[in-house]
């Protein structure tokens, strides 16, 4: 069993990034510049913002948190998105999810400027990605295709089971790894709350990207011998032996799987850091003009 470690992944990523801003910065040419909009004082996102904001600093990229109340109307918030996609220092902008329940996600994902969304949310970007083309790819997937790419693990014609059809994470997830490229060309299941018989499934699938949200949902008994395990998974479950008083669970039942896999992710240090490191490889990316050059 060989960990996937996205930690250490993660740390050469960035290293690769700030060797980047050393030759910008050495050229006088302007450094990337990522801006984050905050809407209230959500604590999950109060922190995601903030590593965010310190990733940047650790690489050497400018960045500009915007936060704004949560009672914030909906058209002052597109009014601020509209204002960074004019703004010609910032080349990445992310409106950290979720949002009040009075903003529609949807207006405000499509109002960022396709060349300036280092989320990948966009419908260009999700339609490009789709089609193979270039294209900012959402930063959870981005992180698991570039470990398995770094890991050299092999995708092609294996049995490739998603289970969790999120936007963000599943969706993507099985158009990538089903489109003719490296890492794809594997037969992909994309399972979710409707699917049937869902154990044999899983039962038979060579690669197992677990993206559903339910803490320790797959056991050892549900996986095969010898397949590989990506888990997206991280919630917050009470733990009393914990500082904190909370421990943080992955969908995977680590102890029990683990031992079967050829190569398995660890929760916490898996494919969260993967996540930080992708936006900002996307950040690099648009300050180059890489994908949306014409
Ligand atoms: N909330 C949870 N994940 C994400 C993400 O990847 N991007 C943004 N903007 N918000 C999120």
């Amino acid at each position: 069993m060989q960990l996937l470690d996205g930690k250490k992944t993660s740390h050469e990523i960035k290293q690769e990034i700030a060797e980047k801003v050393r030759t910008i910065k050495a050229e006088g040419a302007k450094v990337p510049h990522l801006a984050a909009i905050l809407v209230g004082h959500d604590g999950a996102s109060e922190t995601y913002v903030a590593s965010k904001v310190k990733d940047c600093e650790e690489v050497g990229f400018t960045s500009t948190l915007l936060r704004f109340e949560a009672d914030i109307t909906e058209e002052a918030l597109l009014k601020a998105v509209e204002d960074i996609n004019d703004d010609v220092d910032i080349d990445g902008l992310i409106v950290q999810l979720p949002l009040p329940k009075h903003i529609s996600v949807q207006k405000v994902t499509d109002r960022i400027k396709a060349e300036k969304d280092v989320d990948g949310f966009h419908p260009i970007n999700v339609g490009k990605m789709a089609k193979n083309l270039p294209a900012y790819i959402a930063a959870t997937p981005y992180g698991i295709i570039q470990l398995i790419e770094r890991y050299k693990v092999e995708t092609s014609g294996k049995n490739c089971v998603v289970v969790g059809r999120s936007e963000i994470v599943g969706s993507p997830m099985s158009i990538l790894m089903a489109r003719n490229a490296y890492p794809g060309n594997a037969t992909v299941t994309l399972c979710h709350s409707k699917t049937k018989d869902l154990n044999n499934i899983i039962k038979n699938a060579d690669i197992i990207i677990a993206a559903l949200g339910r803490p320790e949902f797959i056991t050892g008994e549900m996986v095969k011998e010898g397949a590989v395990v990506i888990d997206v998974g991280i919630t917050r479950v009470a733990d009393e032996t914990k500082k904190s008083g909370f421990a943080l669970k992955g969908d995977v039942k680590f102890d029990e799987v683990a031992p079967k896999c050829s190569f398995i992710t660890p929760v916490p240090g898996g494919v969260g850091p993967m996540t930080r490191a992708s936006l900002l490889w996307n950040t690099l990316l648009a300050a180059q003009n890489v994908i949306y050059k014409s």
